[in-house]
């Protein structure tokens, strides 16, 4: 049975474009694969804490002698990484903000990038450790960065996306992309039949 992680990250409970996006492909991705298995993950309207001193330092205390409450203070970031280690399949609803992802997401980032679990040091430097992963990354932007339009350099979430992701040894990624929402509906649209041509197909492989 394959195992589906949905995680959105825009603050708006009602309208938000990305979260519309995350719904078809889990609608898409059950009619496809009967019997799956769905998580979901809102990091935007229920916002993860930012990593803090105490935090860190229960991070990088060795797990054996963590204190209970280095333990408490690492629950949801556990739960964060277990949801990850358990997935088939990674779903990502990414809205741009100020030309980057939203700072939810930035958040859930922070609690799943971790050491000695998400990804290791060797001795021929950093290797991740959640891989054998597919990982989809559904964007909504205000205008449009895509290749060749003059604000494609503009576009800081796509590349920093693929370099954490794959740090973590998510190297499979697929991004669709809804372009120009502030400009109508057309972007939407597209990105909707994107993701119901290709996700399917893409699962079932
Ligand atoms: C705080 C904020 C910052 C934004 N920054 C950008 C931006 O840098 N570039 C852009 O094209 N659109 C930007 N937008 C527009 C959003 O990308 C667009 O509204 C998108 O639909 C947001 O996704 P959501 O509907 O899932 O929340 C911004 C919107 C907000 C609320």
């Amino acid at each position: 049975m394959k195992t589906i992680l949905a995680v959105t990250s825009s603050p708006k409970s009602e309208g938000s474009v990305s979260n519309t996006l995350v719904e078809h492909f889990v609608q898409a991705w059950k009619d496809a694969t009967p019997g799956a298995e769905v998580s979901h993950r809102n990091v935007g309207v229920n916002p993860l804490p930012h990593l803090d001193e105490a935090t860190i330092g229960a991070i990088y205390t060795p797990e054996d002698v963590r204190s209970d409450a280095q333990r408490g203070l690492l629950a949801e970031s556990d739960a964060v990484v277990e949801e990850l280690e358990a997935a088939d399949v990674i779903v990502i609803g990414a809205p741009m903000h100020n030309f980057s992802i939203s700072s939810a997401l930035k958040t859930w980032i922070d609690h799943a990038a971790r050491v000695g679990r998400t990804f290791h040091y060797t001795a021929e430097g950093p290797e991740g450790q959640l891989k054998g992963k597919k990982v989809f990354v559904l964007t909504a932007r205000g205008g449009n960065y895509g290749e060749g339009s003059p604000a494609h350099a503009m576009d800081h979430q796509t590349p920093y996306l693929k370099t954490v992701l794959g740090f973590l040894g998510l190297t499979d990624i697929s991004f669709i992309h809804a372009e120009g929402v502030a400009q109508g509906q057309d972007g939407i649209d597209a990105a909707v039949l994107e993701i119901a041509a290709s996700a399917p197909a893409d699962m079932a492989a």
